[in-house]
């Protein structure tokens, strides 16, 4: 299958303001620290892995809200590094982002009209509008949503965190793009609505041969959607590979912990609290070596030598882990 998308070596180092330098003399954060990674044609790349690991920087660096600090994207065999502003305007008809909250990423103040119709006006792709309004309630439908006057009337907050969710669905699909990044878009959702979600985006991904990258906190979310994982830890991908493999034979003791911390394929169970077994993840002074020696059980002296790269270790499962 062909990549759609691919990130190499993909850096992004943040410069902390002076008031927030408490921690030595270490001014910069790595909140993603060299990643290499490519998504194929059709499939669900998850990323997952727990707070502040550099999930969001990731979506935000391949959305071209950040400017990446090192390494390269390529979109379709095209350079999509540090775009400029009009380079970044016509991705955006190919790429679209769907976040985490749909109760701030929805301006409160505008209608649920306004705000599907507005990535249509930026990219004035409607003849006129009656062709505007048919789009509109064309994707709110395919959405699941009602395409009523009175829906298109409404403003975010007269709708349930899951309905809101959907308009925010339909904003992100309303240019056919082929490329979805969605970041935790199930986290902020009751139980019962985030399987409706998972399972419209499925819905939408066959029916419009949608590429998502699929970024969670949670294994039974990536379980049910993702065909491939990548785990990341303190800004880098520690293991990769099918979801299945990673789920039933995970390689890094990471990872390991991770799926030890929650039985998978428990949608109903929150367990991002559970996680913190062991020192917090060192972002700013980096031991040299593996970055997850501080907390790893089974760390040698090999650990505090060499950084481990990414090693195939069976088809299509890499893991940088010197144990394995
Ligand atoms: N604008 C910024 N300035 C400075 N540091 C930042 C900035 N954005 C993110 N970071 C830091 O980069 C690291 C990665 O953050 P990021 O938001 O990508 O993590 P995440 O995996 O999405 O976490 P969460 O699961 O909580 O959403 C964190 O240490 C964070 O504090
Ligand atoms: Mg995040």
């Amino acid at each position: 299958m062909d990549n759609l998308f691919s990130a190499t070596n993909l850096s992004k180092t943040f410069q902390l303001r002076k008031r927030s330098r408490g921690l030595g003399s270490h001014r910069f954060v790595k909140a993603v620290d060299g990643i290499s990674f490519d998504v194929k044609l059709g499939e669900t790349f998850g990323i997952v892995g727990e707070s502040g690991c550099g999930k969001t920087t990731t979506a935000r660096l391949i959305m071209q809200l950040e400017k990446a600090t090192g390494g390269q994207m390529l979109f379709k065999d095209t350079d999509m590094t540090n775009l400029n502003s009009r380079a970044t305007k016509k991705m955006r008809r190919h790429v679209q982002m769907i976040f985490q909250d749909p109760y701030t990423a929805l301006n409160p103040v505008k209608t649920i009209f306004y705000l599907v119709a507005e990535p249509l006006k930026i990219h004035k792709v409607y003849k006129n509008k009656n062709e505007l309004m048919e789009k509109v309630r064309e994707t709110l439908n395919a959405v699941g949503l009602p395409s009523t006057d009175d829906l298109l009337a409404k403003r975010p907050d007269a709708l349930s965190g899951g309905e809101r969710q959907r308009v925010g669905i339909a904003k992100a699909l309303v240019l056919d793009p082929e490329f979805v990044v969605a970041d935790e878009p199930v986290s902020m959702l009751d139980a019962s609505v985030r399987a409706e979600i998972v399972n419209l985006m499925l819905k939408l991904k066959a029916q419009r041969d949608l590429t998502y990258v699929f970024i969670t906190h949670e294994f039974d979310v990536a379980y049910a959607i993702c065909d491939r994982v990548a785990i990341m830890y303190a800004g880098s991908i520690i293991e990769l590979g099918n979801t299945e493999d990673i789920i039933h034979d995970p390689l890094h003791p990471y990872t390991r912990l991770l799926l030890d911390a929650v039985p998978p394929l428990r949608p109903d169970k929150n367990w991002g609290n559970n996680i913190a077994k062991g020192e917090v993840a060192y972002y700013i002074a980096q031991p040299s070596g593996c970055k997850y020696q501080l907390r790893c059980d089974k760390r040698t002296d090999a650990c505090s030598g060499d950084t481990p790269v990414l090693i195939e270790k069976s088809p299509g499962h890499y893991v940088a882990c010197h144990l394995d």
